[in-house]
Order: structure tokens, then sequence, then C-alpha cells
């Protein structure tokens, strides 16, 4: 077993070469966290897909944490990676996972989604209006914008969100803080959630926070700790992936100006176009952690009991057996079926929110900006550091030559 990472700086500069090269080495590949923690990646499309529906391989929390500990390399620190909001789907297996995410879909109708369409406008219009002839993509626009949309959805008071994005940034990429940091963060993040939860069952207003807990009031089935974890989830995994899919996006139409082209010539192209930013290069690097409750089996390689696994959702969807010219990036390929949403029990709750979101944002940058051009050489663009997403660091652009 190896102690070095493969989340080093040649994984910064490029990703997608490095997971090229260990889905060539082999289905599964021991490597290390940036803390010092022994995981197995699995990188191969198939086996990805295989290992994210495998009853032996768990996604629950207490296991997981024991895990962890045994699974420390010399001086290795596995706090951060444990320092999250943890009585909720994300972190849990059937039939509490079945119970525990039940709440949220009765909540998260369709219809709120539908509804939530004109202020996501909104919002995103308030956003692109003042802006200039020069202006960085993210910190401007696709950072402020999922962040306002989910403050709106929760029913968090707008004096709030920034607090909330700097907590759920922490919450989000752990592997590139430091791990005290990380556990401040989830304490601070949970006593907000815990009086916001307070404050919607005195005062109900029409969010999703107060939905939960009237569903919660009505037929049971969670206790508070749960429905408070469970506005974390949503809180933390509804943000900076949205971020980077419209980031990641706007990068790789920047870098084909043909298809910038086709897609401006042919709206009607973007649903489809979202699929394939969604696949190219995904806002989502890995899954979050699962732990093997018994030895397995991945593409012929034994993985002993007690082992952590991290599903590489980026490498699958460029895995060449499965994507014909998988490197290409083409906003007319279909059907699609990447990875990025996850799969099997715990496929992204908030899809069809993100492609709505996804939606908006490309249509109005497209529309407002037609002369859209990146303001610095594309290559010259960063990544920013951590194991779980997957986004740029800045993406300065002009909208003039
Ligand atoms: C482009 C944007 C998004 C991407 C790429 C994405 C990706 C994912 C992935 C890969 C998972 C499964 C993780 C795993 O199995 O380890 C997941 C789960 C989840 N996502 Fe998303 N997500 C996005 C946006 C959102 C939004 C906007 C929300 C909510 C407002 C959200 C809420 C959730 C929740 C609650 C889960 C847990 C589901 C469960 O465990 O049953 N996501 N997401």
């Amino acid at each position: 077993m190896t102690d070095s990472t493969v989340f080093d700086q040649d994984y910064l500069r490029d990703p997608h070469e490095v997971f090229a090269r260990l889905r060539e080495q082999g289905p599964v590949t021991p490597t290390a966290t940036a803390h010092g923690v022994k995981i197995w990646l699995v990188t191969r499309y198939d086996d990805v897909k295989a290992a994210m529906t495998d009853p032996r391989i768990s996604k629950a929390f207490a296991g997981n944490l024991e895990v962890f500990k045994a699974n420390e390399l010399e001086g290795g620190d596995s706090r951060g990676a444990a320092a999250v909001v943890p009585d909720n789907m994300l972190f849990s297996d059937p039939p509490d996972h079945t119970r525990l995410r039940r709440i949220a879909v009765k909540a998260f109708t369709a219809g709120r989604i539908r509804a939530l369409r004109p202020r996501i406008e909104q919002i995103s219009a308030r956003l692109l209006d003042p802006l200039g002839t020069e202006f960085d993509l993210l910190e401007d626009y696709a950072i402020p914008l999922p962040a306002m949309v989910i403050g709106e959805l929760l029913g968090v008071p707008e004096a709030d969100w920034p607090r909330l994005i700097r907590l759920s940034g922490t919450a989000i990429e752990g592997s590139a803080h430091d791990p005290a940091e990380v556990v401040a963060a989830a304490q601070e993040t949970l006593a907000y959630l815990t009086d916001l939860c307070a404050a919607k069952r005195a005062d109900p207003a029409d969010d999703l926070i107060s939905a939960m807990v009237a569903v919660h009031d009505e037929d049971g089935g969670i206790d508070d700790v749960e429905l408070i974890s469970t506005s974390w989830v949503l809180m933390v995994a509804g943000h900076e992936t949205t971020v980077h899919l419209i980031g990641n996006g706007m990068r790789a139409l920047l870098a084909h100006p043909a298809q910038m082209a086709r897609l401006r010539a042919d709206p009607a192209l973007l649903p489809d176009a979202i699929e394939e930013f969604l696949r190219y290069d995904g806002p989502v690097a890995t899954g979050t952690y699962r732990y093997t409750t018994e030895p397995v089996t991945i593409g012929g390689v034994d993985i002993p009991a007690g082992q952590l696994i991290v599903v590489c959702l980026l490498s699958a969807n460029r895995d060449a057996a499965r994507y014909e010219d998988a490197g290409r990036f083409d906003i007319t390929r279909k059907p699609a079926q990447h990875l990025t949403f996850g799969h099997g029990v715990h496929y992204c709750l908030g899809a069809p929110l993100a492609r709505v979101e996804g939606e908006v944002a490309f249509r109005h940058l497209l529309e407002r900006f037609p002369g859209l051009r990146p303001a610095v050489p594309i290559d010259r663009l960063t990544w920013r550091p951590g194991m779980l997403m997957h986004g740029l660091t800045a993406l300065p652009v002009r909208t003039r030559p």
C-alpha cells in the first residue's frame, strides 16, 4: 500500500491525464488522501457504477468513521474528512436512507422547482445587470447564483447568505482545509441550522425547510437532529456543485468556439449541451466516502473488508470503454448517461434543480454576451485543490474583443 497521494500537483494540473493513466494501469488504485488516510480509487465506468449499487459497500457514517481511523497512515489525520453533520441520507444505507430521503422528496417537489424558476431568472439578472465588459465569471456570477438560489429555496434570510456560503465551502472541500477548521465549520453550521429549523417551526413560510418541518410534524419518521442534518446536506450539496457546472461548462465552450457558435445558432441544443458539460468536465470529481463491510472484488481485484472506497466520477465519464472518443467535447453527443449525479439510491436529489439553474445561467450568459471570450488564455486557468470537487479558481472573461 502506498502512502503517497494521487491528488498531487500533476492531478491539480490535469486530473483527466492522471485518471487516464490510472484506468490504463488497473481497475482500482490504492492511494492516500491529502491528510494521510488510505483509500482505494475506482476509476472505470462499469466498476464505478457497480460499486455505487453494491450492498457490501456502505455509506453509513458510524462505520465510515471507524474505518477512517483504522486506515490512518503514520502521521495521518482523518478528523477533517469525518467532520460533517452526519444524520442524513448522504451518509446512510437503506433502510435508514429510505426513511431519511423520503421527507426531503416529499417537500422538494417538481412543483417547488417549477415555482423557483422565475426567482432563478430574477437572481441571475440581478447578478448580470451591473457587470461591465470584463469580469470573473466565477466570482461575480457562478458562485453567488446557486448560493442565492439555495438560500431562497431553504428560506435562509438574505443577510445570512454570505455566512452560509463560507461554511458550506469549508464543509464541501474538507480535504483542502485544516481539519480543525472543518470541525469548527460543521459545529457552527449545525448551531445555525438548529436555530433556523426552530424559527421555521414557530413561523412557517413558503420554503423547503418549512415544508420539511410540516412533513416531519405530520408523519414523523425522522427526529429533529435528522431534520436539521437534512437541511445541512441540501445546503452543502446544492451550492458548489452548481457553481462548477456553470464554470466548467463555460470554460469548455470558450475553449471550443465552434461548439459555442453552434449552441448560439441553435439554443434548443442547450439541454443536451448541459449533459455534455456534466460528462466532459463534471463539477463533482468523486463520490463521498464509502467502505467495504465485507471483502469485495472490483474489476478482478480483491479488496478486504474495512477499506475506504472512492468512486471517481470524473474518470468514469472519460472511460474510452464507455464513450467513443471520450476526450472530445461534443454538445450533440447523446445519450450521455454520465455518472456526474451518481447512481443508485444516492442519485442526486437536486439534479432537476441543478439542470434548471444550468439552463437559466447558460441562456442568460449566451443571450447577454454575444462576444463573450476568455480574458486570459484558456490553458492558464487553474483548478482548485481538493478531492471531491472539480472546478476552476477563477474564470476571467471579457464581453468584447
Ligand atoms: C451540477 C450540480 C450537482 C451535481 C454534479 C451533484 C452531484 C451529486 C452526486 C454525485 C451525488 C451522490 C454522491 C454519492 O453517491 O457519493 C449527489 C447527492 C445529492 N445531491 Fe447533488 N449534485 C448537484 C446539485 C445538487 C443540488 C442543487 C442539490 C440540492 C438543492 C443537491 C442535493 C443532493 C442531495 C440531497 C444528495 C444526497 C442524495 C442521497 O444520498 O440520497 N445536489 N449529488
